[in-house]
C-alpha cells in the first residue's frame, strides 16, 4: 500500500497535483483503493490539453460571413429538390440504415425536475414522457418502414441508472428490448482557479460529464459504433432530450444528407430573436461552423440586412445526423474536440476536510460539443426547418422554453394537422386550440398519417387525445 501511495503521489507530482493526496492517511484501506483507482484513470495529457486550449470564440479573430443552408421549399423547383431529398431518406430507412439517438446526460438544472429530464411528463393530456414520446416515434418509423430501427440514449453518471430502470419498467415503450441501446458518456475533472483537482470527498476527486460532443467518444468507446455497422446502420439521426416536437427520424433530412455525401449535417431553423439563445450557422474565415450565442459578438448577433432581416439567420436546433464512419474515423485519428470552460459553483474540501459550497463560481468544468464535429466533417449538410413544427424545449420551469410553451406548441401543431385533414377545432380569441389536444406518435406523427389513421369527430369540442 505504501508503495502505491508512492507511485501515485509520483504521477501527481509531475503534474502539480500532489494536493489531492491531502487526507490519504486518514482513509480506509478500501478508501485508498477507490481514489487510487480514479487518480491511475485520470488522462492528465486530455486535461492539459483541455487547459490550454479555449476554443470560445475571440471577436478580434472572428472573420464572420452568413453561410448559405438549403431553405424550406419555396417554388416549384425547390420543392422538387425535397421530393427527391424525401425519397432518398425514406429509401435509406427501408433499408434499416438509419439508427435514433438522443443525448440525455444532462443534468437538467434549470428545469429543477428530481430525475432523468427524459422522464418528465411532457403529453399535454396524457402527460406522457419525454422519453416515451420519442420512443414512439421511432416505433412509429419502425412500423412504417417495416424495419427495426435502433434506438440510442446517451446517458451520463447522475441518471444513467434510473434512465435503464425508467425503460425497463414502461417495457421499453413496445421497442424491442434489444435494439434501444442506453450508454454513459465520459467524465472530465474540473480545476479550480489555479488549475488544481477538485476533492469533493476524502476519497474522490469531483468529476462532470464532457459534454454531448462525448457522445461521439462514448458511441466508439462502449462499441455501439461497432455494432451498428455489423447490423448494417451506417446513418445516425441526433437530436437533445429536452425537445418533444423533434422530427426523431425525418426522411427529407436524412436524404439530403445521404444524397450529398455528407459526413455531418444540421438542421437550423430561422432566427426569430436576435438574443435568441441558439447556436448561430456562421462561415468563419472559410469555415462553416456553428458559434454558440455566448461566444457570438453582440454586434454580430444583432447585425442585419438592409432588408431589415438578421445576416445570420440561421439557428441551431442540436439536431444532426452524422454516419457512423465519421465516427470511425473520429475515434481511430484519436477524438480532438476542443473543450469548452464554463465557470460553475463545485463545492471543495477545505484544508481541515470540511466541505464547503461556494457562493461564487469557483472551477472550470470542461465540455465538448458536438457542434464542433462539423468542423472535422469532409462534407456538411445545412438544411431549414420550420419552428412550429420542431422546436419547443422545456428547459426552464417556467416562462420561455417551459413545460407550459411546449404544451402549448404540442396543441397547437395538433390542431394544424387536424385542420389539415378537415376537422373543426374550437379555438380561442388568439388562434389557439381553445382545448388541449393530444396525439400520440403512434396514431400519427404528421398530419399525412393522421388522414390515413383519424377516426375522431370532425368537429372537436372539449379535449382530445388520440392514443393507440
Ligand atoms: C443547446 C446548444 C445550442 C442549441 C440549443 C437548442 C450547447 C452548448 N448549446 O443549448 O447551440 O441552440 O441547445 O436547444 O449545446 N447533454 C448531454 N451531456 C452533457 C451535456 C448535455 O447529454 O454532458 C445533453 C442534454 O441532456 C440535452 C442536450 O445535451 O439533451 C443540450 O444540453 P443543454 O446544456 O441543455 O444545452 P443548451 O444550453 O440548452
Amino acid at each position: 500500500m505504501a508503495r502505491e501511495a508512492s507511485e501515485l503521489a509520483a504521477l501527481l507530482g509531475r503534474h502539480g497535483q500532489q494536493h489531492v493526496l491531502a487526507f490519504w492517511d486518514k482513509l480506509s484501506a478500501r478508501e485508498r483503493v477507490i481514489l487510487g483507482e480514479q487518480i491511475a484513470a485520470l488522462d492528465f495529457g486530455l486535461l492539459e490539453r483541455a487547459q490550454r486550449q479555449d476554443p470560445a470564440a475571440k471577436s478580434e479573430a472572428l472573420n464572420l460571413e452568413p453561410e448559405p443552408f438549403i431553405r424550406l421549399p419555396y417554388d416549384a423547383q425547390s420543392v422538387l429538390k425535397w421530393r427527391q431529398a424525401r425519397h432518398v431518406g425514406q429509401e435509406a430507412l427501408a433499408a434499416g440504415r438509419v439508427a435514433a439517438m438522443v443525448v440525455a446526460g444532462g443534468q437538467g438544472t434549470r428545469l429543477g425536475f428530481d430525475g432523468p429530464k427524459g422522464a418528465f411528463p411532457i403529453g399535454p393530456i396524457s402527460r406522457r414522457t419525454l422519453f416515451q414520446i420519442h420512443a414512439e416515434k421511432v416505433l412509429a418509423a419502425s412500423r412504417r418502414y417495416a424495419r427495426e430501427i435502433p434506438f440510442l440514449i446517451m446517458t451520463g453518471p447522475s441518471n444513467d441508472s434510473e434512465t435503464k430502470y425508467f425503460f425497463k419498467q414502461h417495457g421499453f415503450f413496445g421497442l424491442p428490448h434489444d435494439s434501444v441501446k442506453i450508454f454513459q458518456q465520459s467524465q472530465m475533472p474540473a480545476v479550480d482557479m489555479k488549475g488544481k483537482l477538485i476533492l469533493d470527498a476524502p476519497d474522490h476527486i469531483f468529476v462532470s460529464p464532457d459534454g454531448h460532443g462525448g457522445s461521439l467518444k462514448a458511441l466508439w468507446d462502449c462499441g455501439i459504433a461497432a455494432w451498428l455497422e455489423q447490423r448494417g446502420v451506417d446513418t445516425i439521426s441526433y437530436f437533445q432530450v429536452d425537445n418533444p416536437l423533434v422530427s426523431v427520424l425525418d426522411p427529407c433530412f436524412i436524404g439530403f444528407h445521404i444524397e450529398a455525401g455528407a459526413e455531418m449535417s444540421l438542421k437550423l431553423l430561422e432566427r426569430s430573436d436576435p438574443d435568441e439563445k441558439l447556436g448561430i450557422w456562421v462561415n468563419n474565415g472559410g469555415a462553416a461552423m456553428v458559434i454558440e450565442y455566448s461566444d457570438m459578438p453582440e454586434a454580430e448577433m444583432h447585425a442585419c440586412t438592409p432588408d431589415g432581416s438578421l445576416k445570420y439567420p440561421g439557428g441551431s436546433i442540436a439536431i444532426h445526423c452524422f454516419d457512423v464512419g465519421f465516427v470511425r474515423r473520429l475515434n481511430e485519428k484519436g477524438i480532438a474536440l476542443p473543450y469548452h470552460r464554463a465557470r460553475k459553483k463545485v463545492a471543495y474540501l477545505d484544508s481541515s476536510g470540511a466541505l464547503i459550497q461556494p457562493d461564487e463560481p469557483n472551477a472550470t468544468k470542461f465540455e465538448m460539443f458536438v457542434f464542433d464535429a462539423l468542423l472535422l466533417a469532409k462534407k456538411t449538410v445545412a438544411v431549414e426547418t420550420a419552428r412550429a413544427e420542431e422546436f419547443s424545449p422545456v428547459k426552464n420551469a417556467e416562462g420561455a422554453d417551459s413545460p407550459e410553451t411546449a404544451r402549448r406548441d404540442m396543441a397547437r401543431q395538433y390542431a394544424r394537422w387536424l385542420h389539415s385533414i378537415g376537422v373543426t377545432v374550437r379555438t380561442d380569441a388568439n388562434g389557439d386550440p381553445a382545448d388541449m389536444i393530444e396525439i400520440s406518435p403512434l396514431v400519427a406523427d404528421d398530419s399525412e398519417t393522421l388522414r390515413m389513421n383519424y377516426c375522431g369527430p370532425n368537429d372537436v369540442r372539449g379535449s382530445l387525445l388520440l392514443a393507440q
